[in-house]
């Protein structure tokens, strides 16, 4: 009897406790302007939107062709991507399996055959300095002038 009675009494000191508590927390929240916040906005205001800071930003759109051959020019910086034996930076964002998440085009299958005719998965070894056949631009003026004009086929 005895064991009974001072567990109830326990059990309602719970209940008590809880309920003040409750009527506390919710004083606190419902009271208009009893809060202040620290950057003096309403706190449910909607957060600034996260960035991704290794999301790629397009530079420039492709550059036109100027014969149905030609290696496209590259329309973008490359000062800091690297070709090394074991990685090579372009295919970062080139390669079949990077081009959806980085919006690059990706390497066409001609770059996929060896020299002896064999088609590999993965960019073949003669294709993989990137910059032996495509260039970067400069917004500068010509040192010689010309009159050079695209093929007729792509005019
Ligand atoms: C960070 C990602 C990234 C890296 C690294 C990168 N590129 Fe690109 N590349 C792009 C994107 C995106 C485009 C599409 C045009 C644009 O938005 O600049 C592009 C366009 C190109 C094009 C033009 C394609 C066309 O259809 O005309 C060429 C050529 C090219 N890149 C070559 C290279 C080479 C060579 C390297 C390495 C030296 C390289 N890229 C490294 C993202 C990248
Ligand atoms: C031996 C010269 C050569 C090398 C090396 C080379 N390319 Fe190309 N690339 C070309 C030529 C030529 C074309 C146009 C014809 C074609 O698509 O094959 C081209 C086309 C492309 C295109 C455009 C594809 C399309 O569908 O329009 C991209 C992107 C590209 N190359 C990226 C690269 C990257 C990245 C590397 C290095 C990993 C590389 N290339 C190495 C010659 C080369």
């Amino acid at each position: 009897m005895k064991k009974i009675t001072s567990r109830l009494f326990s059990t309602a000191l719970m209940v008590l406790f809880m309920a003040s508590s409750l009527s506390v927390s919710s004083m606190a929240t419902a009271a208009d302007g009893g809060l202040k916040s620290l950057r003096g906005a309403e706190i449910q205001a909607q957060e600034t939107e996260t960035t991704d800071p290794f999301k790629g930003t397009r530079d420039t759109a492709p550059i036109e062709r100027n014969y149905v051959q030609q290696p496209p020019l590259i329309p973008h910086k490359v000062d800091t991507y690297n070709i090394t034996k074991n990685f090579n930076k372009c295919m970062d964002c080139h390669a079949w399996n990077r081009y959806k998440e980085t919006g690059a085009t990706k390497v066409s299958l001609t770059h996929f055959k060896t020299r002896e005719g064999q088609e590999l998965s993965n960019i073949s070894p003669r294709r993989y300095f990137c910059l032996q056949c495509h260039v970067p631009q400069a917004d500068a003026k010509p040192l010689v002038g010309n009159k050079f004009k695209a093929a007729e086929g792509i005019r």
